[in-house]
């Protein structure tokens, strides 16, 4: 296969929603691990600063806090918060914010 067609091959697949698994927490999850994952899952720095911080629960991993809601999260992402950037609205949007959020607050508002 060429350089060129593996590129194009790899686009289409990043671009296509995951066949039969429809569900939103899916979409929330998979948004998750591309834009929070390299800091937010097992061996990343926010794990790590977190798991540091007193009263963090679940070992810094936000995917195992049962306290977290939506619009902390949503805060938290937009302003940033110490040693995390925010990030905006051209790298993540509100659509896909608000999945992230959902699926980390399992619908805690
Ligand atoms: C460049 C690394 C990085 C990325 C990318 C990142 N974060 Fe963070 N995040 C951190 C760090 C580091 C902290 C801890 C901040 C501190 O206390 O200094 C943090 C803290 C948080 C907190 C606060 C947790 C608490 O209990 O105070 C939330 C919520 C959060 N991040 C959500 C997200 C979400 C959702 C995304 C993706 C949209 C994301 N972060 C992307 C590094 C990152």
């Amino acid at each position: 296969m060429s350089a060129r067609w593996k590129v194009l091959s790899l686009i289409a697949v990043l671009a296509l929603p995951l066949p039969g698994l429809a569900a939103d927490a899916v979409k929330g999850e998979s948004y998750f691990a591309v834009t929070c994952g390299r800091c937010h899952r097992a061996g990343g720095m926010g794990t790590g600063i977190l798991s540091r911080r007193p009263g963090i629960p679940a070992q810094g991993l936000l995917e195992q806090r049962e306290d977290l809601t939506v619009t902390f999260i949503e805060a938290v992402v937009r302003n940033g918060s110490g040693n995390m950037p925010r990030i905006t609205r051209a790298e993540v949007s509100n659509p896909q914010l608000a999945e992230i959020a959902d699926y980390l607050a399992r619908g805690k508002k």
